[in-house]
């Protein structure tokens, strides 16, 4: 059998953070390297964050609820079947979380959007909110927060506490890339909340990106801001 060598033992380094699951089927990690590739253009990028995310999105959401409905098939009538039940709400971060909706909203029958913004600082590197439009009331709400990059961790930590104030209890971060030292700070911010990713990568650079991680992804999605 053919030995495959990781550039990086990444499965070692999801496996420590309890609470974290990483997406590695070869069809999503090729689908990454391509995403880190500088060489990748925009069009390719959204087209590649959009099914990465659908792929995360459905190996993380295997718990959904579930009802029976009726339905007559072309050669029976009135027999019962599973269909999800549960409403689920995204909340993309933006900008670079608005890359991830589509595709998960494709996956999913029931789903609601609430969209929150939130910008780093290139200095200090904390993030501020510059919108919130989360309903009031999340208490009975499957909530799942997407943003593609887990950089410091700042962020998608502040996402989550605005989430939990309206009384989400049942949150999930689906990001693709996510960093070592910001899983370490997430999880100790919010043990609660499940992150899903699709690569955990092990460093930080100065201006606190991911190393090797994909660069900027709202810029490479979107364009830069100014
Ligand atoms: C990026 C990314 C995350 C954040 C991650 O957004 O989409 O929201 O940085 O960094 P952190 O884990 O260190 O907080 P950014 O602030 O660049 O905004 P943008 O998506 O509008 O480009
Ligand atoms: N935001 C990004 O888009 N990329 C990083 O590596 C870090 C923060």
């Amino acid at each position: 059998m053919v030995q495959h060598q990781l550039p990086h033992p990444l499965p070692a380094a999801a496996a420590a953070y309890p609470g974290v699951l990483l997406v590695d089927h070869p069809a999503v990690t090729d689908r990454v390297t391509l995403l880190r590739d500088v060489l990748t253009p925009s069009n390719v990028f959204r087209q590649l964050v959009s099914e990465v995310s659908a792929f995360v999105a459905y190996e993380t959401l295997r718990d959904l609820q579930m009802t029976e409905a009726e339905i007559d098939t072309p050669v029976t009538a009135g027999v019962r079947f599973p269909r999800i039940a549960e409403t689920v709400l995204l909340v993309p971060v933006l900008r670079a979380g608005l890359g991830m909706v589509q595709s998960i909203q494709e996956l999913l029958p029931l789903t609601r959007v609430a969209h929150v913004g939130l910008r780093r600082d290139e200095v200090t590197h904390q993030s501020n909110v510059y919108l919130n439009r989360l309903p009031s009331d999340l208490a009975e709400r499957r909530v799942v927060v997407c943003d593609p990059m887990l950089a410091t961790g700042g962020s998608l930590a502040q996402v989550c506490s605005l989430v939990a104030d309206r009384g989400a209890t049942d949150i999930t971060a689906l990001c693709l890339i996510a960093s070592v030292p910001g899983l370490q700070y997430f999880h100790s911010v919010h043990p609660q909340v499940r992150v899903a990713c699709a690569a955990v990568d092990l460093e930080l650079n100065d201006q606190a990106y991911i190393v090797p991680g994909l660069g900027d992804a709202g810029d490479r999605l979107f364009g830069p801001p100014d």
